[in-house]
């Protein structure tokens, strides 16, 4: 068997190449900078962008399933992948999906479609909020062991990227999740002050929450953070103040055992925030 994995050099591909060579799959990695992009010595690398599927050009040869970021344009990727001989495609999409925003989830929602009239075997994964984003907390709590943000009893279920990427790894190589919507959470809810304490007993130091304003966040974003993203995201932190995320199932339903916790997360990143 061989899988092609796009966004190969992302939070979860890359651990879906990992995972897959541990399986003993053959691994087709795709990125838009093959030259830059570092993987393992067994990994077939190749250039190609889903914007542009004339980039695709021979990356589905002899390829049976596909782990497929969503971005570009899907419905001719999946026709190209499915001509050459694709059987299956995974879909990384979002717990956003089922928000029924207009603008958020709509480009995974247009992917998940796309995926569903492809005429491939498919699932979709849809993840809750990555623990990878907690990242953004690295600075301030290496230069002064603080994090700074609104909504801090914010109640929310942060996934370990390695679980969606098992849980990809287990749609792709067995049939059990064929035309399954997962959606997919971390085993435990916790509140940002919360994690922000899980941090800092994974590397030793106390970790100071610090509540701001949501307008004083506001006023910090970096000018390229779309104004409608910044005020969704206060919308989903106010909702999970006043009603906390629901921790589900999912991942261990799939792989049959528990899904990491937070403390793992955090131990097995502590070196990002010292
Ligand atoms: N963060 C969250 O809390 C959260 C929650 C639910 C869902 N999600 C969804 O999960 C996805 C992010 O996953 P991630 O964190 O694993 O990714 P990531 O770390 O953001 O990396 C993005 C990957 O996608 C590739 N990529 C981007 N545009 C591409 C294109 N046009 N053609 C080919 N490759 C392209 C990049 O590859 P190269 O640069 O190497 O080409 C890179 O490997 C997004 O769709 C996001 O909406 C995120």
């Amino acid at each position: 068997m061989r899988v092609l994995v796009t966004g190969a050099t992302g939070n979860v591909g890359r651990h879906v190449v990992d995972e897959l060579l541990a399986a003993g799959v053959a691994v087709r990695a795709m990125t838009r900078r093959p030259e830059t992009a570092r993987f393992a010595e067994d990994v077939e690398v190749v250039g190609g962008d889903l914007d542009a599927p004339e980039t695709l050009e021979g990356a589905f040869e002899g390829v049976d399933g596909l782990y497929l970021f969503a971005a570009g344009k899907t419905a001719s990727v999946l026709e190209q992948a499915k001509r050459a001989g694709v059987t299956r495609v995974v879909l990384l999409s979002s717990a956003s999906v089922g928000f029924g925003d207009e603008q958020v989830g709509e480009s995974h929602r247009v992917a998940e479609e796309a995926v569903e009239d492809s005429g491939l075997e498919w699932t979709h994964l849809r993840p809750g909020m990555f623990a990878t984003n907690l990242l953004e907390w690295a600075a301030t709590i290496r230069e002064e062991g603080v994090v700074r943000e609104p909504y801090g009893l914010s109640a929310q279920t942060a996934i370990h990227e390695v679980d969606i990427a098992e849980v990809a790894v287990a749609a792709l190589t067995t049939d059990r999740h064929v035309g399954q919507v997962l959606a997919l959470t971390g085993p435990q809810v916790q509140t940002k002050v919360e994690q922000a304490r899980t941090i800092g007993a994974a590397i030793g130091r106390e970790i100071r929450f610090e509540e701001m304003t949501p307008e004083q966040w506001k006023a910090e974003l970096p000018e390229e953070v779309p104004g409608w993203v910044a005020d969704w995201l206060l919308a989903v932190w106010a909702g999970a103040t006043e009603i906390p995320e629901t921790a589900l199932s999912t991942v261990e339903d799939v792989l049959g055992k528990p899904a990491r916790t937070l403390a793992q997360w955090a131990a097995d990143h502590a070196e990002d925030f010292r």
